[in-house]
């Protein structure tokens, strides 16, 4: 399979270009390479390449600066988007669009399956629904695929994980939230657990997160310095309210799968404790020192 991916400078692309050329032949583009609201180059690269499937990772992916950019959001997550879905239903060539849990408002008691409706809490969640719409109307032919927090990509890493290693350098408290949830998901896990879902499963929408009990930022913190040999001490636990930041951030974003788990056909990828170990075992060194 030959398989053209947007957005393969980032966390996820690096690690999933990764994943995927081990067994399939990979077409990495970055920003560099092709912006994808550049509707000329989407389609002449679709042309000149002949992909059997499209992965659309490239995204506006800072969510504060989301929530007071409009164009920066909808720009890429929204109208790059519906560029792209157009291209491939134009190429015959069948698209995977990666979006995001915080579709959901996280109003819910209990982690966000498939059948849930979305009700974006924020812009950057509201951009990616727009994107899964664009999705869903212009190419038929797709995947729609949620993932919760990630952690990966070592030296690219500049998400929470890596980030707090980084603040223990310098900081002798940190404080993180503990009034939100989500599902902390390993890049590669998800990159493996990608290529088997668009193997083993028809079109549609689906979420792919790593299993285990949803934690808080507060509680991926601790178990991060706990692997890494830190004392916990330093990381002192608050509440969202407490934080200055520009956009809202839901409740509730953990995740499940409703349709991944049957018991003939299941994909169900690693509990997140056992991944985080393995990448940060793996990568400290290259993660403190960035
Ligand atoms: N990180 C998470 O926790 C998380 C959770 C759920 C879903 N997701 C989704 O997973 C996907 C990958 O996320 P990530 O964390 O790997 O993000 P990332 O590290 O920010 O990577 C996104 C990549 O897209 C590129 N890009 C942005 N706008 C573009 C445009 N108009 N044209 C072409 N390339 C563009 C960026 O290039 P520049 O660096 O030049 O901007 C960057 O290399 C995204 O769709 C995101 O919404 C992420």
């Amino acid at each position: 399979m030959k398989a053209l991916v947007f957005g393969a400078a980032g966390m996820l692309g690096a690690d999933l270009v990764a994943v995927w050329s081990r067994s399939e032949k990979v077409v990495p583009c970055t920003r560099d390479d092709c912006d994808i609201g550049d509707g000329e180059r989407v389609r002449g690269l679709l042309r000149a390449e002949k992909p059997d499937i499209v992965l659309l990772l490239a995204a506006a992916t800072d969510v504060d600066r989301c929530q007071n950019d409009h164009d920066y959001a909808f720009g890429t997550n929204s109208v790059g988007a519906e560029i792209v879905a157009q291209a491939c239903r134009r190429a015959g060539c069948p698209l995977v669009y990666i979006s995001s849990i915080a579709v959901f408002s996280g109003e819910k008691d209990s982690p966000y399956n498939e059948f849930d409706i979305p009700a974006p809490a924020n812009v950057y969640g509201l951009s990616k629904y727009h994107g899964e719409e664009a999705v869903r109307t212009f190419c038929p032919d797709h995947w729609i695929v949620r993932t919760g927090w990630l952690f990966g990509g070592g030296a690219r890493d500049v998400k929470f994980v890596a980030k707090l290693l980084r603040k223990t350098a310098v900081n002798s408290e940190i404080r993180v939230v503990r009034d939100c949830v989500g599902s902390p998901t390993y890049t590669v896990d998800f990159a493996r657990g990608l290529l088997q879902l668009v193997s083993r499963f028809h079109n549609g929408t689906y979420h792919l997160v790593n299993s285990g009990m949803p934690a808080s930022r507060y509680e991926l913190g601790r178990e991060t310095l706990k692997i890494a040999g830190y004392s916990t001490d330093m990381i002192l636990p608050c509440l969202s309210s407490e934080i200055d930041s520009a956009a809202p951030r839901p409740r509730m974003e953990a995740a499940l799968s409703a349709k991944l788990g049957g018991p003939r056909n299941r994909l169900l990828l690693p509990d997140w404790k056992d991944s985080l170990a393995g990448y940060v075992r793996g990568t400290l060194s290259e993660l403190v020192r960035c």
